[in-house]
C-alpha cells in the first residue's frame, strides 16, 4: 500500500460527504493514495519483491510476468515490462491484462493456463492500481469508493506435492466472463483513441451493485459445480473488495458464514485489480489461510467483466 492514507473524515473536509454515509453504504473507512511521482509500477514492484521473497524464488527463476491493471504508468508499454526491468529479468515475456476490477482473476487464469500448457513453470502475477489518478475528486458518488495499492502471487508448477490431503494443491479451476453491453454503467470517459486524455471514472452505482451481486453469485456457483463441491467446502472466500454490502449480499445468497470471508475493504477501499491479492495477503500473513485450505477468489468490474478462481492453498 502507499504510505499516505486518506480517512473518511479527511475526505469530508473536502467534499460534501460524511464518515457515517460512506461506512453505512460501503463499509469503507480509509483508503491509501499514491504519493506524487509514485506510480503503479512502483507499487507493483514492491508487491512483486515481497511475493518472490515469500515464495523463496529468485526473480531469475521466473518464466513469465502477468500484471493486471487499468491504471498503467503509460498508455504503452505494458507496466509489466517496467517491473520486469526493475527485477532484472530481461528476456522473459511480460504483459498487462486489462479487466479492471476482475484483472487479477483474469491474470491468474492466464498464468494458470500458461502453466497447464507447459509454457511456463514459475509465473509472477500482480494486481496493481493507482485509481486515485482517474477519480474525479469532485464527484462524491465515486471518489469515496476507491484507493491505490498492489498485491502479487507467485504460481509455481509442481510435479509432485508433499503433504497429506494436499494432492490437488494449487489452482483447481478458473472461470471468466464478460458482457460488453454494460459499458456505460462503469467506464472511464477518456483514452488514447477517444479523447487523448486519461479521463475520469464514471459509474451508475445502483445498477453496478445489482449486476455485481448476480454475477458474483452465479460465478461462485459455477466454480463450485465444476469441482463437485458444496459451499461448505470453502474454507475462505476472498472476494473483490468493492463494497461490504456487495460482499454481504453475495455471501448471504451463497449461505456463507461471515467467519469464512476475508474483508479488507474497510481499510483499503476498492483497489480494483489489487483488491483480491491484498486481501489474500492479509489472510495468509495473519495465519488464517493455511496450507490445504480451499479458497475461492472472485471479482467483478468494468466491462462488465467477472470471474472466479477456486484454489487449494
Ligand atoms: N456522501 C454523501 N451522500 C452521497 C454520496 C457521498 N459520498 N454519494 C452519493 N450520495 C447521495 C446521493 O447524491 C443521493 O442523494 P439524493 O437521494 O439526495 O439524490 C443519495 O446519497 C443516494 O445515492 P445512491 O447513489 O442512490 O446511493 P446508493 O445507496 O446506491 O449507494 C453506492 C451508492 C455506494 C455507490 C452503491 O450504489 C454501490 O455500492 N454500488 C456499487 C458500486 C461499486 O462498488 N462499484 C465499484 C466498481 S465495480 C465493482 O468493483 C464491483
Amino acid at each position: 500500500m502507499p504510505q499516505r492514507s486518506l480517512s473518511n473524515e479527511e475526505l469530508a473536509t473536502k467534499i460534501d460527504t460524511s464518515d457515517e454515509w460512506i461506512v453505512a453504504r460501503t463499509g469503507i473507512s480509509n483508503r491509501h493514495i499514491a504519493a506524487d511521482g509514485e506510480l503503479t509500477s512502483d507499487l507493483a514492484y514492491n508487491a512483486a519483491v515481497d511475493a518472490l521473497a515469500s515464495a523463496g524464488l529468485a526473480a531469475t527463476e521466473l518464466d513469465l510476468i502477468v500484471l493486471a491493471t487499468a491504471t498503467p504508468d503509460e498508455t504503452f508499454p505494458a507496466t509489466a515490462t517496467k517491473v520486469q526491468a526493475r527485477l532484472g529479468v530481461a528476456g522473459i515475456p511480460a504483459f498487462d491484462v486489462q479487466a479492471v476490477c476482475s484483472g487479477f482473476i483474469y491474470a491468474l487464469a492466464v498464468a494458470d493456463n500458461f502453466i497447464k500448457a507447459g509454457q511456463a513453470r514459475n509465473v509472477l502475477v500482480i494486481g496493481a492500481e493507482t485509481f486515485s489518478r482517474i477519480l474525479d475528486w469532485e464527484d462524491r458518488t465515486t471518489c469515496v469508493l476507491f484507493g491505490d495499492g498492489a498485491g502479487a502471487v507467485v504460481l509455481r508448477a509442481e510435479d509432485t506435492i508433499e503433504g497429506a490431503g494436499c494432492e490437488q494443491r494449487g489452482i483447481m479451476s478458473t472461470h471468466l466472463h464478460a458482457d460488453g453491453r454494460h459499458h456505460d454503467m462503469l467506464y472511464v470517459d477518456g483514452g488514447p483513441s477517444s479523447t487523448g486524455t486519461a479521463g475520469f471514472l464514471r459509474m451508475r452505482g445502483r445498477e453496478v451493485f445489482r449486476h455485481a451481486v448476480g454475477n458474483l453469485t452465479s460465478v461462485v456457483i459455477e466454480a463450485l459445480e465444476a469441482n463437485n463441491m458444496e459451499p461448505e467446502a470453502i474454507d475462505w472466500l476472498v472476494p473483490h473488495q468493492a463494497n461490504q454490502r456487495i460482499i454481504d449480499h453475495t455471501a448471504k445468497k451463497l449461505k456463507l458464514p461471515a467467519e469464512k470471508i476475508v474483508l479488507t475493504v474497510g481499510e483499503h477501499g476498492n483497489t480494483s485489480a489489487a483488491s483480491v491479492p491484498l486481501a489474500l495477503n492479509e489472510a495468509v500473513s495473519d495465519g488464517r489461510i493455511k496450507q490445504g485450505h480451499v479458497i475461492l477468489m472472485e471479482a467483478m468490474g468494468g466491462g462488465f467483466t467477472w470471474g472466479a478462481v477456486l484454489a487449494r492453498w
